[in-house]
């Protein structure tokens, strides 16, 4: 990796990733720790290209996202970039060009690929070599799921009991060549979320009745999920998956003020994935904190379940990918 003498910059891509058991609620506002742990598939196709440039004559940083300065999102990336500078022993500011190739934040998880790429090309860019462990932990600081995003593949997060937040990492489970599943995204809405995950899960612990059973009753869907890759039981991942997806928006539903985040395309999706799986089909569903549709196929059937989810009013386009691999260097 370059030295900041020689360089001070680097590119990074990085992928979405989509969890099967999810996350939802912190154990930690600072340091950001889950109150769960949680499993995911990186998604090949989704991903975000962060270039990070330090340079002494800078007095702040500076955020562009999609050729757009977002000045609204620079203090989240700044508190992430000081852990960075403070590993390196820096005070040098940067600026951070950043481009998803996907709508962000409508519950693509953009805050994932984003983090995660983020702090691969920041630490790059200073010259400081990290172990991926390290820089799940530092990718966790910006964003939970962004700790899952360093890897690829099929990727735990632990949710970690130190104080410190020191084993509160991702690590892989099996890479995507072991189980080469389909995901296919239904975009049923192109516009940015009214209540992000992070308030949303605050709200959802401060708020629902529900909260503490779904912390409570999520231990063994890791454990299932785990066992389910371990032996690559489709029917066992789509069981455990559907049964957390809900579970999640079950608390989020019963959040005061409420948090629904589907519309009538997403609820007509999910039945769609149902009545599929019912007559043979081997697929099933996810969804996070927003209002796409996620459907997961063994491969040789995305064609059929990629026409039957077009066919639905509402559902503007449906992407299809593969599993991908993890933090990638761009030159
Ligand atoms: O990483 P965050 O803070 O945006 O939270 C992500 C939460 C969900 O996407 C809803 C679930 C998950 O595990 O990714």
């Amino acid at each position: 990796m370059a030295s900041l003498s020689e360089a001070g910059q680097a590119r990074v891509r990085a992928r979405s990733n989509i969890a099967l058991v999810k996350y939802w609620g912190k154990a930690d506002r600072k340091l950001n720790t889950p109150a769960v742990g949680s499993i995911s598939v990186t998604l090949n196709d989704l991903w975000t290209d962060t270039e990070a440039r330090f340079d002494p004559a800078l007095e702040t940083d500076r955020l562009l996202l999609n050729g757009v300065e977002r000045a609204d999102q620079l203090d989240r990336v700044s508190r992430c970039l000081d852990l960075v500078r403070e590993l390196a022993g820096t005070d040098i500011r940067a600026k951070v060009t950043s481009e998803n190739n996907f709508p962000t934040a409508a519950g693509l998880a953009s805050s994932a690929s984003g983090f995660a790429a983020l702090v691969g090309a920041a630490t790059a860019a200073l010259g400081l070599t990290c172990a991926p462990r390290e820089l799940s932990i530092l990718a966790r600081r910006g964003s939970g799921s962004a700790a899952r995003s360093v890897f690829g593949g099929f990727v735990e997060m632990h949710k970690g009991t130190a104080a410190d937040g020191s084993d509160s990492f991702a690590e892989p489970l099996a890479d995507a060549a072991t189980w080469p599943l389909k995901v296919l995204v239904a975009i049923t809405a192109r516009t940015e979320k009214a209540v992000g995950s992070g308030p949303g899960m605050s709200r959802s612990a401060e708020t629902s009745p529900y909260y503490a059973a779904w912390v409570a009753s999520h231990p063994p869907d890791l454990e299932t999920a785990r066992r389910a890759i371990a032996a690559c039981d489709f029917e066992l991942l789509a069981e455990v998956s559907e049964s957390s997806c809900l579970k999640m928006h079950a608390a989020a539903m019963s959040t005061r003020p409420p948090l629904v985040y589907w519309n009538g395309a997403t609820v007509d999706c999910l039945n769609c994935v149902r009545e599929l799986r019912a007559g043979g089909l081997p697929a099933f569903f996810t969804i996070d904190a927003g209002p796409q549709l996620k459907a997961i196929c063994l491969p040789g059937h995305e064609g059929r379940l990629k026409s039957a989810l077009a066919g639905i009013p509402g559902v503007s386009d449906v992407l299809v990918t593969e599993l991908g691999p993890g933090l990638e260097r761009l030159e």
